[in-house]
C-alpha cells in the first residue's frame, strides 16, 4: 500500500461543566445562534454537533454536552471522541461536582484542557477564587504558574471569546492535529435517534477518510447504504471529511452512541462484519 498522505484537520473541542454554567449559551455566542432558547426548560438533552468557522478562517469542530447527573455516560463518551475540553465554570457558582466529573473525565481520557470561567459579567463573580479551587484538583492555571490556559469570559455579554478561540487554535496547532481525507470513512456515533419522518438517523464524527453519499458501512452492529448527508445547519451535503459532523440517513436500526463507523467495499461485507460485531 502507498504510504497515507495525513492533511491538517480542525480540532475536536468538547464543552464540559456543572449544570447551567453556560455551556451552550457559550457555543451559541461563539456560533452566533440561539440554541439555549429552544431548549426544552433550557436544559440540554443530547449531545450537540457544531462548526465554527472563525474570522481567520479557522474551523473549529464543537461538542456540546449536557450538565446533568443523569448524562455521566454521554460526558464520558464526549471527552473521548475530543482533543481539547473545554470546562465551563460559572465564576459566581465555583466548582461544582458535575464540574469536579468533567475534570476526572478530561484526566482519564489524557485531553488538553482549557478552562473558560464564564458568567464573568455577575457581580458576584470571583474567577480566582476559581483558579484556586481547581488547584485542589491539580488544574494549575498559567496565572497561578501552571500551564493550563485560562480565559475569563462572559456568554451574555460576549466577552473574552476572541482569546478563547485563540486559546484553541493555539491549543490545537501544538497538537499537530492530522487525518487522511483520501481513504474510507471511519467515525465514531455522537447520537442517534428514530426520526418519524427519516427512519433511523446517527450524527456521526467523522475521524478519517472522506464520508460519502452511497458510501456502504457497518455502524456498530447495523448496517446500511449513505441515503443522504445532512450537515450541522441542517443542508444536505454530498461529502463528510475529517474531524465533521454529519447526520447520516439510510441505516438499518438505530445504533449506540459511541459505535463506530466503517465504510466497506460492498454490502456483502457490510453484513459480515454487522454479524461478527453482533456477536462480541
Ligand atoms: P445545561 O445544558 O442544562 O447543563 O446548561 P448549560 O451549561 O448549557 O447552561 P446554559 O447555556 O443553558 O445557561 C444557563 C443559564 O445561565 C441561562 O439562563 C443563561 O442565560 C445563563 N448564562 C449563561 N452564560 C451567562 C453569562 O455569561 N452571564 C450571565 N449573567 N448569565 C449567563
Ligand atoms: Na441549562
Ligand atoms: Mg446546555
Amino acid at each position: 500500500d502507498a504510504p497515507e498522505t495525513l492533511k491538517s484537520r480542525a480540532p475536536v473541542v468538547t464543552i464540559m461543566g456543572h449544570v447551567d454554567h453556560g455551556k451552550t449559551s457559550l457555543l451559541d455566542a461563539l456560533r452566533g445562534t440561539d440554541v439555549v432558547a429552544g431548549e426544552s426548560g433550557g436544559i440540554t438533552q443530547h449531545i450537540g454537533a457544531y462548526q465554527v468557522t472563525t474570522k481567520g478562517g479557522d474551523v473549529i469542530t464543537f461538542l456540546d454536552t449536557p450538565g446533568h447527573e443523569a448524562f455521566s455516560e454521554m460526558r464520558a463518551r464526549g471527552a473521548n471522541v475530543t482533543d481539547i475540553v473545554i470546562l465551563v465554570v460559572a465564576a459566581d457558582d465555583g466548582l461544582m461536582p458535575q464540574t469536579i466529573e468533567a475534570i476526572n473525565h478530561t484526566k482519564a481520557a489524557g485531553v488538553p484542557m482549557i478552562v473558560a470561567i464564564n458568567k464573568c459579567d455577575k457581580p458576584e463573580a470571583n474567577p480566582q477564587k476559581v483558579r484556586e479551587r481547581l488547584l485542589e484538583h491539580e488544574i494549575v492555571v498559567e496565572d497561578m504558574g501552571g500551564e493550563v490556559q485560562d480565559v475569563q469570559v462572559s456568554a451574555l455579554k460576549k466577552t473574552g471569546l476572541d482569546e478563547l478561540i485563540e486559546k484553541i487554535l493555539l491549543q490545537a496547532e501544538v497538537m499537530e492535529l492530522t487525518a487522511n481525507p483520501d481513504r474510507a470513512a471511519e467515525g465514531n456515533v455522537i447520537e442517534a435517534q428514530l426520526d418519524k419522518g427519516r427512519g433511523a438517523v446517527a450524527t456521526v464524527l467523522v475521524r478519517k477518510g472522506t464520508l460519502k453519499v452511497g458510501d456502504t458501512f457497518v455502524i456498530g452492529a447495523e448496517s446500511g447504504k449513505v441515503r443522504a448527508l445532512i450537515n450541522d445547519k441542517g443542508q444536505n451535503v454530498k461529502t463528510a471529511g475529517p474531524s465533521t459532523p454529519v447526520e447520516i440517513l439510510g441505516l438499518s436500526g438505530v445504533p449506540m452512541a459511541g459505535d463506530q463507523l466503517t465504510v466497506v467495499e460492498n454490502e456483502a461485507r457490510a453484513r459480515e462484519v454487522a454479524a461478527y460485531r453482533q456477536e462480541q
